[in-house]
């Protein structure tokens, strides 16, 4: 969840990481730090807060060296601070590391090294990195040294590292935490990265490594070994994504802008995948699987955060289109639970923005284990849950920079729509139930359109609610997870408490909130729920709470019983969270400018969770 970058080549290196921490800034962002080698020396930059601040710090004199790493933090162990900003470099200063991941058995590495002489300066488990790897080159080759400190280890990394003793080199290493090495056009400049945001800017052409492989970024080349040294070739992937699709444009922030993307990324999720004629979804990605998805009798979907909230989503449409149980299951929780699965019969459905979520993978893991069907809901093509499923559908969403997923959400439950249409016509959905579908999704983008012009509309009603205290949203079946997200959003980033509840639910609990200060957010649209969700809105009513709803167009109904509507063009209902998630996560990043709070970087949040 932090971010590394580093570089080799003819260039000063310090621009360039600069650049690739800036890019990478919003995988984690309490400190950062750089160590060029210079001169035969190792000359090491640190600071807490944003890479601004490292930037200055680095400032005119910045060293000419052309081989370096670099870091941006989010704190796991030991306060954000100087001391504690990578890189961590050992008793003499001349080893350097940048680390992502957690070394378990950090303390105790700590207290065997301390015994023998090494002074720490820092309060981190990687600091035991540069310290471990120092003792074993005392005796052994860098390499060597690397490889035996790693077989100590205990945890996850993602690690890159320069030394003055060999100083046209870069080691890096994997277990758990992505990185991914970039090939200059060239081939006289190298670069290291924990995710290719920061290498698009340079080049195309990467390999990802794997967990438990090491490898030498030196002026000629990129050599790739596992961790006990033996030789590996690795395929060079070709990265698709434009410098337009990284940088921020004439948006305030990437939230801003990766919300306005939706009406694409509807339409990049379908393109090519639907079949009009025949009411089918064509997915290329599950090809190889489909005679065993036909047996499948039961899916289990994991996923954190949004992923799983689109999982809830996917729950109710899959159950209803394809007639297969489901489950959705925190993978946080999913690996430490007695589940109950039959191989023969079962999927298990990882979903996944980054593809690289520690809980998720961990949990991916220990379904395929144990024989599962294992297939991803991805976005990060190359990524680790990408690599390690059976079969997946990826949602073509494009980088999602902001924190706070909104894009990636969309185009995840687009994604369930398309697997709930395949499961379904390959079972006992009628073609023409298929073909209904297949033009409800034609039309998305559009209908996404017509609601992002209600931007300064949506923009005038945060304002109006930036100075409550809490708020409860509410949907019911395929809008409760939809209430769930919004409350996620609202937290996330404008730091509101929320919470999200299925409507009918709110009589057992948190209806005892309500009164003229704790406002409802209710999913209201017209669909089979509708009347229900109506009664509820009576109940807020009779409360005397604030109620915005997001109704469809044309309701004169809820209007009566609302202080503010949102309203959006009707869909089928399946497809009705596609539609109502827009107007909450307008309402959050509105909320969180409202508030004078930075959307895109959360405070304590990161992009991509890569520890447990
Ligand atoms: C973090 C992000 C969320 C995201 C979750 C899962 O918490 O802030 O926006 O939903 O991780 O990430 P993934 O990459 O697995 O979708």
């Amino acid at each position: 969840m932090c971010g590394i970058v580093g570089y080799i080549g003819k260039r000063p290196a310090t621009d360039i990481l600069l650049d690739g921490l800036r890019r990478l800034e919003y995988r984690g962002y309490d400190s950062a730090g750089m160590a060029v080698v210079h001169d035969g020396d190792i000359r090491t930059a640190k600071s807490v807060g944003r890479v601004a601040n490292l930037a200055q710090a680095v400032g005119q004199s910045r060293p000419s060296g052309t081989v370096g790493i670099a870091h941006t933090r989010w704190a796991t162990h030991g306060v954000p601070s100087d001391e504690n900003a990578h890189p961590h470099v050992d008793c003499q200063g001349g080893i350097a590391v940048v680390h992502n991941g957690i070394i378990e058995n950090w303390e105790t590495l700590r207290r065997g090294l301390e015994s023998r002489g090494h002074v720490f300066r820092s309060q981190t488990d990687t600091e035991v990195l540069a310290h471990l790897i120092e003792e074993y080159a005392s005796r052994l080759t860098l390499k060597d040294a690397l490889a035996a400190a790693l077989k100590d280890v205990i945890g996850t990394f993602g690690l890159a590292l320069v030394s003055a003793a060999e100083p046209r080199r870069i080691y890096v290493a994997r277990r758990g935490s992505p990185i991914v090495l970039g090939l200059g056009p060239k081939g006289d400049e190298f670069y290291v990265a924990s995710d290719p945001s920061a290498l698009v800017a340079y080049t195309r052409d990467v390999v990802y490594l794997d967990d438990d492989e090491l490898a030498v970024l030196s002026d000629v080349g990129v050599e790739t070994t596992t961790l006990d040294l033996v030789h590996r070739e690795k395929p060079i992937t070709k990265i698709d994504w434009t410098m337009e699709e990284i940088e921020r444009g004439r948006f305030p922030h990437f939230m801003a802008k990766e919300i306005f993307e939706q009406p694409a990324v509807a339409a990049n999720v379908v393109r090519g995948r639907l079949d009009a004629a025949g009411g089918r979804a064509v997915l290329g990605g599950l090809a190889s699987v489909d005679e065993r998805l036909r047996k499948i009798e039961r899916i289990t979907i994991i996923g954190c955060g949004s992923a799983a909230h689109a999982g809830l989503v996917g729950e109710y449409m899959i159950e209803e289109y394809a007639e297969v149980p489901v489950e959705v299951q925190l993978a946080s929780e999913y690996r430490y639970r007695r589940t109950v699965l039959d191989p023969e019969k079962e999927a298990v459905v990882a979903v996944s923005q980054s593809g690289e979520t520690a809980d998720t993978l961990g949990a991916l893991r220990e379904a395929k284990a144990r024989g599962a069907l294992t297939l991803g809901i991805v976005n990060a093509v190359g990524s680790t849950v990408a690599r390690e499923t059976d079969a997946g559908v990826f949602i073509h969403a494009g980088p999602e920079i902001a924190v706070a997923s909104t894009k990636a959400f969309l185009g995840q439950v687009i994604a369930f729509s398309l697997l709930s249409l395949h499961l379904g016509r390959q079972r006992r959905m009628s073609a023409q139930v298929g073909e209904r579908l297949v033009a409800e999704l034609h039309a998305l983008p559009q209908k996404i359109e017509k609601i992002l012009q209600q931007d300064a509309k949506i923009r005038a009603l945060a304002r109006k609610y930036s100075g409550y205290g809490g708020m409860l949203y509410l949907g019911r079946r395929y809008n409760a997870p939809v209430a769930a997200e919004g409350a996620l959003k609202l937290k996330e980033i404008a730091y509101v408490h929320a919470e999200g509840y299925a409507a009918g639910e709110m009589k057992h609990g948190p209806i005892a909130l309500l009164d003229r200060s704790f406002p409802v957010v209710a999913l209201a649209t017209k669909d089979g729920v509708y009347a229900k969700m109506r009664s509820n809105l009576e109940e807020v009513r009779a409360r005397q709470a604030p109620i915005l709803a997001v109704v469809s167009e044309g309701d004169e109904e809820v209007l009566r019983l609302a202080d503010d509507v949102i309203a959006v063009p009707r869909t089928i209902e399946m497809l009705s969270p596609i539609l109502n998630v827009i107007p909450l996560q307008l309402f959050a990043y509105h909320m969180a400018v409202a508030r004078g709070l930075d959307p895109d970087k959360p405070r304590n949040l990161a992009k991509s969770v890569t520890v447990e």
